[in-house]
């Protein structure tokens, strides 16, 4: 699939989203391409139908801005209960809706505001979407202070860990930390793999969003929308 046709599937897809948000709700919003897209759609809601949310929460800078930029104004996610409904992007889902997020860098807010919404909905391509999780790295936030230790440690699981660049210089996340992306594909056993990585000492968090993602909307090249709960 080429980027224009991606990006035709993307704004499709991120439409359909923001049909589903209400008026009076508290929204979380994702980070990424396609996410961009549900923004603009937001703001075209919000100028055209009226649509005036309680509050909204973001997982990015980026977000924050394009959000702040069409007149939303974004709350802390301290500063909320609980999101209504999230919308957010993902790298890979899965048969049964698990997925692999923070292809962005992302993942760390992406998941506490995930954990902490009523309902999570991802939209996606379909080029997204495999049976079980694969095909796209698995980004692991750690601290740098034992970094060193545990890019060694998941080397030695047979991980294939590799540091993620922002040009010749390691990617630095949102809380200052840095990214090691596994290379192992597919994800060896998933849960037993979150387990192992929410037990180290050192990782922030993890890419794996097992169990979480209540329905994905994808978009088909063939122009159809399908919906999976
Ligand atoms: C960022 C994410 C994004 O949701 C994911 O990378 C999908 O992005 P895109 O819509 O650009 O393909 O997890 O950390």
């Amino acid at each position: 699939m080429d980027k224009i046709e991606q990006d035709r599937l993307k704004k499709e897809v991120a439409e359909k989203a923001a049909d589903m948000v209400k008026s009076g709700m508290i929204l979380g919003v994702g980070t990424g391409s396609t996410v961009a897209f549900f923004i603009d759609a937001l703001g075209k809601r919000k100028d055209e139908d009226g649509l005036k949310l309680k509050a909204i929460v973001t997982t990015s800078n980026r977000s924050k801005k394009q959000l702040e930029g069409l007149g939303f104004k974004v709350s802390e996610l301290a500063d909320i209960d609980q999101a209504d409904l999230t919308v957010d992007g993902s790298d890979r889902v899965a048969d049964n809706l698990d997925g692999i997020k923070g292809g962005g860098g992302a993942l760390t807010l992406e998941k506490n505001v995930a954990i902490n919404s009523k309902k999570i909905v991802w939209i996606v391509d379909e080029s997204k979407l495999v049976h079980r999780l694969s095909g796209f790295p698995l980004p692991v936030e750690v601290l740098p202070i034992s970094c060193e230790q545990n890019f060694r440690r998941f080397e030695q699981e047979g991980l294939k860990p590799q540091w993620r660049m922002d040009g010749d210089k390691r990617y630095i996340t949102h809380y200052g930390n840095y990214i090691i992306d596994l290379a192992a594909d597919p994800v060896p056993a998933p849960h037993g793999l979150a387990d192992y990585l929410d037990h180290t000492v050192g990782v922030v968090e993890h890419g794996l969003f097992l169990d979480m993602c209540d329905e994905v909307i994808i978009a088909h090249s063939d122009g159809t929308i399908e919906d999976k709960i």
